[in-house]
């Protein structure tokens, strides 16, 4: 029997700023973003939407076609909590109607936690075939407007379903671990923005990418050229290039510099127009190998690095499943891109400065979504979410 991701669909925002406005004010060239950390937009949220429409959005293709029933235990990876007590994926299970004979869990490790639920649910399927577990990891990244992350900021949520026997990709048992007490990117509980050491977070990535490697090319015995495809954290596209290209030097791979970016390529397209999404973003990088690899990834090796900072660093693998393609929402994908609405720079700063009300008083908020979900408002401070 084999476990791993039996169906996978992603969601973002309805609003993004495209990096060109940002570089005109700062009077910079927009290849600074496009081509040098290689990012187009970034998506931004509206007042009506947050980690949990955007994570119930990726969801519902998902569970509307199957047996509500069979779904045990919803996990949510996020490092954008709304409460520091109750699970965000508490309410998803309630936008999502699903049983009440379910558990469900918020995990916290930066970027790194859906990777962990993840591992947890393909554990809990081994342990119990006949069960299925929900995966969701949703994220607002946020940076200080002039700071150096500022255009590396964005948003987005995947929705992974785990079970046996999967349709899509078989999650391989053997994975590298690394963790390492450092502060390179963090958000203590009083600040809505992160605090980061930019320069020096990607160092520390790279560092822990080869850690990772190192382990899980030791238990698995598995070589570098033996992966068709590696997916990496994307906090921006050019670093999964760098990290391709070191981890190549490092492992001694044969390939050239042509191939070995050939190899994450089709991983980069919606990271690139969604900016980071945090723990969400590996995952939707897998989503757009399956949805946009110009060749059958039947029987192929996908090698995937987490990373989240502070820092925990996790390298595993998976095979694609033959006949996958039947099973993406490629075209849902494709419309809910093309309904985004481009923000120019003055409304991105109202969106940016926009906050929830924290007074206890009854508030809606106005329409601006056209996602399925949106957060109708907040009342006595409770979250009040509502469904199209
Ligand atoms: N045309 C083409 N390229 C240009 C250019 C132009 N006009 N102008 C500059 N560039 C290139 C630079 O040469 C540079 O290329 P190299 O990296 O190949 O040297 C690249 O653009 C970036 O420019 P800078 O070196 O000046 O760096 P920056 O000021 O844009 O900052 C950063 C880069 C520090 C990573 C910043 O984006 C940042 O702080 N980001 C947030 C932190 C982050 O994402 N860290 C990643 C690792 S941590 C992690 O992964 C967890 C997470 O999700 C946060």
């Amino acid at each position: 029997m084999s476990v791993g991701i039996d169906d996978i669909s992603f969601a973002t925002s309805n609003f993004y700023l495209d990096l060109k406005s940002l570089a005109d004010v700062q009077q910079i060239e927009a290849d600074k973003y496009y081509l040098g950390i290689g990012q187009e937009k970034m998506g931004m949220v509206s007042l009506d939407e947050d980690v949990v429409t955007m994570a119930a959005n990726a969801a519902l293709p998902i569970v509307e076609k199957i047996d509500r029933q069979s779904i045990s235990t919803v996990l949510f990876a996020t490092e954008t909590g709304i409460d520091q007590s109750k699970a965000a994926g508490i309410f998803v299970h309630g936008l999502l109607e699903l049983p009440a004979r379910c558990r469900v869990v918020e995990l916290k490790q930066a970027c790194y936690s859906a990777t962990g639920a993840l591992q947890m649910a393909c554990a809990l399927v081994a342990r119990n075939p006949q069960q299925k577990v929900l995966v969701l990891a949703s994220d607002i990244a946020r940076y200080d407007l002039d700071s150096s992350g500022e255009a590396t900021q964005g948003c987005g949520a995947v929705a992974m379903l785990i079970s046996a026997n999967p349709r899509l990709v078989e999650i391989e048992p053997e994975s590298g671990h690394y963790t390492e007490d450092v502060m390179d990117f963090w958000r203590p509980n009083y600040r809505s923005t992160a605090l980061v050491d930019g320069k020096y977070s990607t160092k520390i990535y790279l560092k822990a990418l080869k850690q990772a490697w190192s382990h899980y090319h030791e238990v698995s015995g598995v070589e570098f050229d033996q992966l068709d495809y590696v997916c990496y954290h994307l906090p921006f596209s050019r670093m999964a290039e760098k990290a391709q290209l070191q981890l190549a030097k490092f492992s001694k791979s044969s390939a050239d510099s042509a191939a070995l970016l050939a190899r994450i390529e089709p991983t980069l397209h919606y990271n690139r127009i969604l900016g980071n999404s945090y723990t969400a973003s590996m995952y939707i990088g897998l989503n757009s190998l399956l949805d946009n690899a110009d060749q059958d990834l039947s029987g192929r090796r996908i090698g995937f690095f987490s990373y989240g900072s502070g820092c925990v660093a996790e390298f595993f693998s998976g095979r694609i499943v033959p006949g996958y393609k039947a099973h993406l929402h490629s075209e849902q994908h494709a419309r809910m891109l093309a309904e985004r609405e481009e923000l120019d720079y003055n409304a991105y700063l109202r969106f940016y400065h926009a906050t929830h009300p924290i007074d206890g008083g009854d508030h809606q908020f106005e329409p601006k979504t056209r996602g399925h979900f949106r957060l109708a408002g907040i009342s006595q401070h409770k979250r009040i979410y509502s469904a199209r």
